[in-house]
């Protein structure tokens, strides 16, 4: 597995899979969510509402409809209450089943936003080390199940935080 970072507007994307950053109700949002359901069109909206929600650190596929990407995975990340109300597990949590529910798909290339680094508050230099470990701790236990991982930073500044961990690995 190849693990990139790119940056820019992740709707644009032209890979199999786009993960959303979305919330438990999986009906629309601000952020990149918003971004997401404008480029994909309402038939988004209308096969979110057959999900029934989604927990926190857990995620499920949709089509991409109008998008680019052939699926998009929403994923809920965790609200940042300061740390110690297990916001860490359910961040790497949410990398972890993408990558699962991707290669369950059978998508070879999936790409991340910086999940719950926005609206949700996780502070951005923790949660771009978990995006990377638990990334490559999925490459390492299954080598084959999806050949590129890319990082999206919409921000310059997480666009150099991706390029410096990845640097010093
Ligand atoms: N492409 C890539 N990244 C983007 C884009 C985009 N078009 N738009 C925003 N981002 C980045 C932000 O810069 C941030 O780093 O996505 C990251 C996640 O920010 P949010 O979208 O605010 O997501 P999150 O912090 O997980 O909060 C989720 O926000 O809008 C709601 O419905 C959403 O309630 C949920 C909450």
């Amino acid at each position: 597995m190849i693990l990139r970072y790119w940056r820019g507007d992740i709707t644009t994307l032209v890979v199999d899979a786009i993960v959303n950053a979305a919330n438990e109700a999986l009906l629309g949002g601000g952020g990149v969510d918003g971004a997401i359901h404008g480029a994909a069109g309402p038939g988004l909206l209308d096969e979110c509402r057959g999900l029934g929600g989604c927990a926190t650190g857990e995620a499920k596929p949709t089509g991409g409809h109008d998008l680019p990407a052939r699926w998009v995975i929403h994923a809920v990340g965790p609200e940042w209450k300061g740390g110690a109300h297990g916001e860490a597990d359910q961040l790497a949590s949410c990398y972890r089943r993408s990558l699962e529910v991707a290669a369950d798909l059978g998508a070879c290339s999936v790409a991340f936003p910086a999940i719950s680094t926005g609206v949700y508050g996780y502070p951005k230099e923790a949660a771009a080390r978990i995006a990377v470990d638990t990334v490559r701790a999925f490459g390492d236990h299954h080598p084959d199940a999806i050949d590129e991982v890319v990082l999206v930073a919409f921000f310059a500044v997480d666009h150099a935080r991706y390029e410096d961990l990845l640097a010093a690995d």
